[in-house]
């Protein structure tokens, strides 16, 4: 058995010796520690864009709820979604199946999600009921939700300012496109979900790293059946969440929330 392991690992090692030097030179790059590091031009794509840093990107990323409606171009969207297909997963099945919406489509979306949404008829493929959170969880999400509305003027008992705040997830917070984020249905799918997740980090990293704005949207799969029914995609398909995107409005800092974030040592135990 051993004997059988070693020989399939010098023949993986092999084969890939064999690829990296099939390699025209340019495309290879000694690494500090000597070794050989092949960037392919499918990985480095055709670089367009100027992209912020990776440091300035990640704290650049804040999620956008007001968005212009001048559409982002189209090739600049396909540069993000270029970006977001090097994503990892389990097994490198990327399970991700995307839907961008936009123009007239986007606008016909909107209106069926507001006519689902006044049925109260959910249609969720994944549960979430965010009142199961407690201690820490739970105040965090008790602050966010208090943040969030007083930065729109929506008092606390203003039950009806909150319901058309909520409602705005079905406009789209008014961004011209929505990505809508699918994923095939395979055992209790927790781990496909991690991948979608994964995903969606991606794609809101590269378009913040582009100075565009997105939202992550779980309100937006409450009504799953309306989504699959306006894209014609199948019932296998499952929905955990869309992301709308675009240029973020000149006034975005006005409903812009700068939320906080526990330090390091609060979430992480560092062994040796
Ligand atoms: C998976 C996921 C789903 C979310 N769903 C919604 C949503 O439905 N509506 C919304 O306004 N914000 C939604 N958010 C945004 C969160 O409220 C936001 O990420 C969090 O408060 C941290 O703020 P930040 O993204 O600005 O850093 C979602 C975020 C994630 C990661």
């Amino acid at each position: 058995m051993l004997h059988l392991m070693l020989l399939y690992r010098a023949k993986i090692a092999a084969f890939q010796l064999q690829r990296r030097m099939a390699k025209p030179p340019s495309e290879r790059k000694i690494r500090a520690d000597g070794r050989i590091a092949t960037l392919t031009k499918e990985h480095v794509g055709e670089c367009r864009t100027r992209t912020l840093s990776f440091h300035d990107t990640v704290r650049a990323r804040q999620s956008c709820r007001s968005f212009s409606p001048t559409p982002v171009d189209p090739a600049q969207i396909r540069e993000v979604l270029d970006d977001a297909r090097w994503t990892p997963s389990n097994c490198n099945t990327q399970p991700w199946q995307v839907h961008i919406v936009s123009g007239a489509k986007r606008d016909e979306m909107a209106q069926a999600l507001l006519g689902a949404a006044s049925t109260g008829k959910l249609s969720l493929d994944f549960s979430f009921d965010d009142k199961l959170f407690d201690g820490r969880y739970g105040e965090r999400r008790r602050e966010h939700g208090a943040l969030y509305y007083s930065s729109l003027g929506v008092a606390r008992d203003d039950t009806e300012g909150r319901r058309i705040a909520s409602g705005r997830n079905f406009t789209f917070f008014g961004a011209p496109h929505v990505a809508f984020l699918l994923m095939p249905s395979f055992g209790d799918n927790v781990r496909v979900a991690g991948d979608i997740v994964m995903f969606g980090q991606t794609f809101l990293l590269a378009l913040a790293a582009r100075g565009l704005g997105g939202v992550p949207q779980t309100v937006l799969g409450y009504f799953a059946d309306t989504v699959r029914e306006c894209l014609g995609v199948p019932d296998t398909m499952k929905l955990l969440f869309g992301i709308s995107f675009g240029h973020p409005a000149e006034d975005t800092h006005l409903t812009q929330v700068r939320t906080g974030r526990d330090e390091v040592d609060s979430f992480t135990k560092f062994h040796q």
